[in-house]
């Protein structure tokens, strides 16, 4: 048998892989046996060799190999241009905003931008090394200049100085970034920063209305101090935040859930006893919040209604924290319209009949607890007569007869899909990082193999937005 190192594979896999790797806590090494064991069983579940596999399982199995595809191709690449300006520190922290927001990013830095800050910072942040000529043979042999400008969905030009501008306005090519620039048909968004009176001069404003012109998008410049003493007025750069937000607005528009509402629940409830005491269930959220984050990254206005759990905010969504039941419910109710609803909370179906004002004391027996049932608020949802969500998605944790149980489920609840997992403690989903889901629906069951919590939720992404396009038909 042949050997492969992963030495051997090309710089953009490399680099794929390193940044998932990061992504999940693995090694590179690591990160490649689960891909290949993945992949490994997608293949028997195609092949029809895999246990879980009924009817038409090949071809959903196909579907949902090509779901996590599109998915997968859904991650987002942004091109930071890093001008020469003082303002090019504040680029440093652009990539970490754009990172968090699920971007990958790469660096490409202009000559002057580098007596600000230095190609090792920037590609240490951004976790590939940083780019900055055109005419080293070792950049343009591995990536080159019209890879750079194509693989890029956006390109960032921050700070984007008066010269930087007039070069852009000029069609110039002399150096990466203006060639990457000339190159690309992608959307260009630039964050001016320059002296106000560089600003205010007649040939910058010309050669901004010939970007206006051209299609440029821009973010900023602000009204404030300058890094010159005593020198105030418009020539700020505009902030990270503001910048990474109009970046996400406009990659947003060519998301596959763009213009789309998705309300997502996730976590689990917690239903009072006494003012200390609760009853709760392990549920971690991370599936859930994982679902909201794709959502968002792939366009969607997402409300996320979460329990409470040990995990950030994703960015990009509304969340509205709940702890029990009937409020999780009352937020929904307020979150709807909505075009999907995905219903990954482990709500508690049951509730202390009446929490007790005051901390139950031990007074010899042990008190009794009188339960009563929770709304069912995905029930509530899937049999709304009007304003029901064209798609509306629960999940049924199993421990036994996964599939099974999840098909009764599916017909019970009323909903369009019930994504069925099994939650036993030897898989180590509750919690864990891993999981391995089934979708019921009314044509059948599509069993997808083992993947990373963030791989579901993209995926799942990736098959809703086919679902809603295929029922637009
Ligand atoms: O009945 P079971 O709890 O197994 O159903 C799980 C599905 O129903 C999940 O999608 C969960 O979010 C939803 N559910 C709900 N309200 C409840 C109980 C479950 O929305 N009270």
């Amino acid at each position: 048998m042949g050997s492969l190192t992963i030495r051997q594979l090309d710089e953009a896999l490399k680099r794929q892989l390193r940044l998932r790797a990061a992504r999940h806590g693995r090694s590179v090494e690591d990160e490649v046996r689960t891909i290949l064991r993945s992949a490994a069983a997608e293949a028997d579940l195609i092949a029809g060799t895999a246990p879980e596999h009924d009817a038409g399982g090949k071809r959903q199995a196909m579907r949902a190999a090509a779901a996590a595809a599109a998915a997968a191709a859904s991650t987002r690449c942004v091109l930071l241009i890093i001008g020469g300006g003082i303002a090019a520190y504040k680029s440093l922290d652009l990539i970490r905003r754009l990172r968090e927001r699920g971007a990958e990013v790469r660096c490409v830095l202009t000559a002057a931008a580098q007596h600000f800050v230095t190609p090792l910072a920037a590609g240490a942040l951004a976790g590939e090394r940083a780019f900055t000529d055109l005419f080293d043979p070792q950049s343009e042999f591995d990536v080159g200049h019209i890879r750079l400008a194509r693989e890029a969905d956006l390109i960032v030009v921050a700070p984007a100085t008066a010269d930087l501008i007039a070069k852009m306005a000029g069609g110039r090519a002399d150096d990466l970034a203006s060639a990457v620039l000339l190159a690309t048909d992608n959307p260009v968004l630039i964050a001016p920063a320059m002296n106000p009176h560089m600003w205010a001069a007649k040939a910058t404003q010309r050669n901004l209305a010939q970007l206006k012109a051209d299609g440029i998008r821009f973010v900023g410049p602000n009204a404030g101090e300058m890094a010159e003493r005593g020198e105030a007025g418009i020539g700020r750069m505009a902030e990270p935040l503001e910048i990474a937000a109009a970046a996400e607005a406009i990659m947003r528009g060519s998301g596959v859930l763009s213009g789309q509402r998705v309300l997502v629940t996730s976590g689990p409830t917690s239903e009072p006893i006494d003012p200390v005491r609760f009853i709760a269930n392990r549920s971690s959220g991370k599936q859930g919040h994982a679902i909201a984050a794709a959502a968002a990254a792939a366009g969607a206005d997402v409300t996320l209604v979460s329990g409470p759990v040990n995990l950030p905010d994703p960015p990009g969504l509304a969340v509205v924290r709940v702890e029990t039941a009937r409020q999780m419910l009352a937020a929904v109710e307020r979150a709807l319209p909505a075009d999907v609803a995905v219903f990954a909370a482990a709500v508690a179906d049951w509730r202390p009949q009446q929490a007790s004002r005051n901390k139950i004391k031990k007074q010899g027996r042990p008190p009794t607890l009188e339960l009563v049932e929770n709304p069912d608020i995905l029930s509530t949802v899937a049999h709304m007569t009007s304003g029901r969500p064209r798609l509306v998605i629960g999940f049924a944790a199993e421990t036994d007869h996964v599939v099974a149980h999840a098909k009764v489920k599916l017909a019970k609840k009323g909903c369009d899909w019930i994504v069925a997992n099994d939650v036993s403690p030897e898989t180590g989903v509750m919690g864990g990082d891993v999981n391995t889901i089934h979708i019921v629906t009314a044509d059948g069951v599509e069993s997808w193999p083992p993947r990373a919590k963030d791989d579901v939720a993209r995926a799942l992404v990736g098959r809703i937005a086919a679902a809603l396009a295929e029922a637009k038909r």
